[in-house]
C-alpha cells in the first residue's frame, strides 16, 4: 500500500498527543484563559517537566529560568510556550522507535535538534520572531521519516541501503514508498493541526523552486539551518552538495534580515550552537 494511503489509516498518525492536541483546541476556544491551560499542561508531569527543562536550556536563552508552566507562560508568552509543548509532545511520542532503529533515531533527533537550534539562532540574528514556531518547525521537519519508519521498518531498511547506495533520497523514497518525507510530514502535520505556516515549510523544504507565497520567511530560516546541520556533520542522511548562498532560501534570508549578514558570520556562531543543541536533546531525553 502506498505510504500516504496507510498514513491516513494509521492510528499512529491519526492524532497528536493527548496534551498538545488539548492545548491547541483550548487555544482555539476564547473562553479559555491561561491559568486553565497552564494547569492542563502541568497535569502531564512528564511533558511539563520537559517543557520546562527545553525552555530553561542554552537554545532560548531566558535570563532567569522558569519552574512551572505557568512561570513560563508570564514570562515568554503562552504562543512560545505552546509551540514548545507541541515539540516537546512530538518528540515523546516517537522516541519508543528507538527500539525499531536506535542508531538511526539517534542520528535523526540529533539533526532535528540542531535544525531547530539554529533556526532559533537564525531568526535571532534576523530580528524575526516566530514566537519559536522555528524552533518547532526545525525540530518536526524531516518527521515523515519516522511514518516510513514506524509503517514499515523493513522497507525503511531497503531505502537506508539505497541511499547508502548512491541513490538520491528524495527519488529513492519515491521509488520505495511511493511519497517524499516531505509530503507524509505535510500529511502528518495537516492531520494535527500543526501552524499553518509550519505545515507549510514541512511540505516545501526540498523543492527548489517556489513562488514567493511558497518561499516564507519561516521555510526560508529553517532550510538554511538543515543545510547547516548537513554541512557541519548532523546530517539525517540527507545530501547537498552546492553552496548554501546559491540557494533560493539563502537569497530569501537576506531579503527578509533587518541588517547585513553572511554567511562566514554565522558559520563562526555555530560552535557554541551545537553546544546548546546537545544540550537541548540531554533537556528532551533525560527522564
Ligand atoms: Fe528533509
Ligand atoms: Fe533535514
Amino acid at each position: 500500500m502506498k505510504l500516504l494511503e496507510t498514513l491516513v489509516q494509521t492510528q499512529e498518525f491519526a492524532s497528536l498527543p493527548t496534551v498538545a492536541a488539548k492545548l491547541l483546541s483550548m487555544l482555539e476556544d476564547d473562553a479559555s484563559d491561561v491559568r486553565t491551560i497552564a494547569k492542563y499542561v502541568e497535569q502531564d508531569v512528564a511533558i511539563a517537566t520537559k517543557v520546562v527543562r527545553v525552555a530553561n536550556s542554552p537554545v532560548f536563552g531566558l535570563r532567569m529560568p522558569v519552574s512551572s508552566i505557568s512561570q513560563a507562560i508570564m514570562t515568554i508568552g503562552l504562543n512560545r510556550v505552546t509551540n514548545i509543548v507541541l515539540g516537546v509532545s512530538i518528540y515523546s511520542k516517537f522516541v519508543y522507535l528507538q527500539t525499531l532503529a536506535g542508531e538511526y533515531l539517534r542520528q535523526f533527533w540529533t539533526h532535528s535538534a540542531v535544525t531547530a537550534t539554529l533556526s532559533r539562532a537564525l531568526a535571532k540574528l534576523l530580528g524575526q520572531d516566530f514566537q519559536e514556531l522555528e524552533f518547532l518547525t526545525g525540530l518536526v521537519h524531516d518527521m515523515g521519516k519516522l511514518a516510513m519508519l514506524q509503517i514499515d521498518p523493513d522497507r525503511f531498511r531497503k531505502l537506508c541501503d539505497a541511499i547508502k547506495g548512491g541513490t538520491d533520497e528524495l527519488d529513492a523514497e519515491r521509488q520505495i514508498f511511493e511519497a517524499t518525507h516531505a509530503e507524509a510530514g505535510e500529511v502528518i502535520a495537516n492531520y494535527w493541526k500543526l501552524p499553518p505556516q509550519a505545515q507549510i515549510a514541512i511540505k516545501l523544504h526540498h523543492e527548489v523552486e517556489l513562488n514567493d507565497a511558497e518561499l516564507t520567511p519561516l521555510l526560508a530560516v529553517v532550510r538554511v539551518a538543515d543545510l547547516l546541520a548537513e554541512k557541519h556533520g548532523y546530517s539525517s542522511g540527507e545530501h547537498f552538495d552546492g553552496e548554501i548562498t546559491d540557494t533560493i532560501h539563502w537569497q530569501q534570508l537576506i531579503r527578509i534580515s533587518k541588517r547585513a549578514l553572511s554567511l562566514d558570520e554565522i558559520e563562526s556562531s555555530i560552535e557554541p550552537e551545537l553546544a546548546s543543541a546537545h544540550a537541548l536533546i540531554q533537556a528532551l531525553t533525560s527522564e
